[in-house]
């Protein structure tokens, strides 16, 4: 059973990648997920904002996520102890020597600048990629979506520029021609498309007249949003594919396969079960490819992308119509 990958142009043994979160702000954890089986690791993003020494963006920096997960408390440090450039440049180096899988660090911002320069001192740490979270607000009414668009262009140009090691932009479904928007980040060079940025959940305290922030745990549910994307974009980039959000199980990493993905990132569910279950989920992976005759990822890879398969709005209107006929 040959379940390897290629994911930003390095070989990975499997697709199951550990996605960008306080996972991997432990060392032992990270070794924990080596063990077990995961083929990278993604690191907890470097911000903007941490760099530049302006206020922190909320993005991330939730107030209540270590209430959130019960489950996962073991995995979390303090959810305000997010390490400063330097502190995170250290640990990067620290999770390079002690594991022999790919180490993907994170950057997360959206304005062009010199903070980017960080990605080459990420790469001189060692990074294998670097994962460029892109996310704008676009909460000025003044600024258009294209002035949105550009200036997130202008990021991965600037940082593609300056780098050697390859580099996979991390997106938010919420533009308004978002195929259109990957097909510009996929020209200006991104190695790999990540679908999609999950947003924390926000809530209003009516009587402390407080907003309130915290991050929840995904389930398979979410993953619809990034099936789509993926069958949308398979076949259409250079860039290589990841879904992140709602993988949980072995056949969510099918369906994700099958929609065009090279890799799957994965963090609710490894805070959930913890870095073992990613045993668990290679061994159901080989039973249900065994037991349905797939011999490799790469043969059911796209198989159900939009180019593969009628696009289900248009075929469910054919058929609507020749039912009226
Ligand atoms: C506690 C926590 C912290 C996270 N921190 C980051 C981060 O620093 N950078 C980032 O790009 N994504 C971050 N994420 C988002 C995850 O990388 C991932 O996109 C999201 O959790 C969806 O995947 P899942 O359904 O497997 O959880 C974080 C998620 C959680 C739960």
């Amino acid at each position: 059973m040959n379940l390897t990958t290629n994911y930003l142009g390095i070989p990975l043994q499997s697709p199951l990648v550990v996605g960008s979160s306080p996972l991997t702000d432990n060392l032992d954890t990270v070794k924990q997920l080596e063990d077990a089986g995961a083929a990278a690791v993604v690191l907890a993003s470097l911000y903007e904002e941490e760099i530049t020494g302006e206020q922190m963006s909320d993005f991330f920096s939730s107030e209540a996520y270590g209430d959130s997960f019960q489950e996962a408390s073991s995995y979390l440090p303090e959810a305000d102890s997010a390490p400063g450039p330097d502190e995170y440049l250290e640990q990067l180096r620290r999770i390079k020597q002690a594991v022999d899988i790919p180490v993907i660090a994170s950057l997360n911002g959206s304005t062009p600048g010199g903070w980017l320069s960080h990605a080459c001192l990420m790469e001189q740490a060692g990074a294998d990629a670097i994962e460029l979270h892109l996310y704008h607000a676009a909460s000025d009414p003044a600024f258009n979506s294209s002035q949105v668009e550009s200036q997130l262009l202008q990021v991965v140009w600037e940082v593609k520029g300056e780098l050697g090691i390859p580099v996979a932009v991390k997106l938010s479904p919420l533009f308004t021609a978002f195929a259109n928007f990957a097909l510009q980040v996929d020209t200006a060079g991104a190695d790999g498309i990540v679908l999609f940025t999950r947003f924390h959940k926000i809530d209003f305290d009516v009587l402390e007249l407080e907003v309130r922030r915290h991050v929840e745990l995904s389930t398979s549910a979410e993953l619809d949003l990034r099936l789509r994307g993926t069958a949308v974009l398979s076949g259409r980039v250079k860039a290589s594919l990841a879904i992140s959000g709602g993988v949980h199980t072995a056949v969510d990493v099918i369906k994700a396969t099958m929609a065009g993905a090279h890799a799957v990132q994965m963090v609710s569910a490894l805070m959930r079960h913890g870095p073992n279950y990613l045993r668990t989920l290679r061994t159901e992976l080989e039973a249900w490819m065994l037991a349905n005759e797939w011999d490799s990822f790469s043969e059911m890879r796209g198989n159900m992308s939009f180019q593969k398969i009628p696009n289900p709005a248009v075929y469910e209107r054919e058929t609507f119509r020749r039912m009226f006929q």
